[in-house]
């Protein structure tokens, strides 16, 4: 892991955003910045930290943390679906073929939980039972394992438009043709052999995949993942020690109960930032911050102590290492003129 010295250096430089010359026009999304040319999307992961759709901050080797992990996830899953990367000239940047998106995210969850208003815990814990078209049993706690994971789709509002995000059921999707019917099987086949293989790769190091959000577009008449996959932005991970912690396990690592609430608060090892979850290396950590002194996206936030951008930096680092058994590589900053070099010589 590097040094706190050394992100701490690295602040007053994180990439905000890029301008390249001869790329034509800059295209933003709320974390990349991008440029469109003969049929390739090139992507620029920045160091911008959004959540709630806002943009908090930016933390030091976020952009390469999250561009490097995806190319390492495309590489662990091309056989189960095509996806757009082309190459990755700098850790930063990644070409790769512009696609024509579709309209629908498609969300997997295997775990019952999180705290903002679209997640299934929020719904069930106030008495619905049938969330996104799709029935949940009695009697889950919050943050249990699903029987099975379950696809929860959301719209996907075109870039630059305000429209939030909202919930769809898989028969809106298919009566109201957003996608058509045999696409968006294949969508779901899919999605959920992707979150299949996320599980297994990140049981192997001691994480649990809990959720995540995949973009699919068409590609010369094919289904082809782009945007980002399996980083702590599309995302939630959990320790497995700490979920075995907080929840009973059985030798299968089925069906877990919880424990006392007391048991929970002791050695739930959340740290300041915690109470009772099982540590995570995501945006929940964000998020649990800024809910705790009342943000939830709306009114101007409060500005993040470098403390926390360090712990930030400290976390995407180490969820990268974990998942891929690689070092990450620190680089010093600033980096706009070697990324420029990488695109255009
Ligand atoms: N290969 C691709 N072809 C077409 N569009 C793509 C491709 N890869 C990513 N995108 C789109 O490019 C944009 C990347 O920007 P960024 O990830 O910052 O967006 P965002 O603000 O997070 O919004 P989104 O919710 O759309 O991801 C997204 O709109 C994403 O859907
Ligand atoms: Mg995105």
């Amino acid at each position: 892991m590097i040094s706190k010295a050394t992100i701490i250096r690295s602040l007053p430089y994180v990439l905000k955003t890029i301008d390249i010359p001869g790329l034509g026009k800059k295209y933003q999304g709320k974390v990349r910045d991008f440029y469109i040319k003969n049929g390739k999307r090139i992507l620029i992961t920045t160091d911008r930290q959004s959540a709630f759709d806002v943009i908090l901050g930016h933390i030091p080797f976020k952009g390469a943390v999250l561009n490097l992990l995806s190319a390492f996830w495309f590489e662990e899953t091309k056989d189960i679906v095509p996806n757009h990367m082309i190459s990755v000239p700098d850790p930063n940047v990644m070409i790769t073929r512009d696609c024509t998106p579709i309209p629908v995210e498609m969300i997997v969850r295997g775990y019952i939980s999180g705290v903002t208003k679209t997640s299934i815990w929020y719904s069930y814990e106030r008495g619905e039972q049938l969330i996104y078209g799709i029935p949940f049993p009695d009697g889950l706690k919050k943050n249990q394992k699903l029987p099975n994971p379950v696809i929860t789709p959301t719209t996907h509002p075109l870039a630059g438009s305000t429209v939030h995000d909202e919930r769809l059921t898989r028969e809106q999707i298919i009566k109201q043709k957003i996608v058509p019917k045999k696409l968006y099987e294949q969508m779901e086949r899919a999605a959920l052999a992707l979150f299949a293989r996320g599980t297994r790769i990140c049981e192997r190091r001691g994480l649990i995949l809990v959720d995540t959000k995949y973009e699919f577009g068409m590609y010369k008449g094919k289904l082809t993942l782009i945007d980002e996959i399996h980083t702590p932005d599309s995302s939630r991970f959990w320790t497995k020690e700490s979920y075995d912690r907080i929840f009973h396990t059985d030798e299968k690592g089925e069906a877990p109960n919880q424990r006392s609430s007391d048991a929970r608060t002791q050695t739930s090892g959340g740290g300041k930032f915690g109470s009772g979850e099982p540590d995570n290396f995501d945006k929940e950590f964000l998020r649990l911050w800024y809910a705790q002194r009342g943000y939830r996206g709306e009114g101007s936030p409060p500005k993040m102590p470098t403390e926390l951008v360090i712990a930030l930096a400290r976390r995407y680092i180490a969820v990268y290492e974990k998942i891929t058994g690689r070092k990450f590589r620190a680089f010093s900053y600033p980096i706009n003129q070697r990324i420029i070099q990488a695109l255009t010589t």
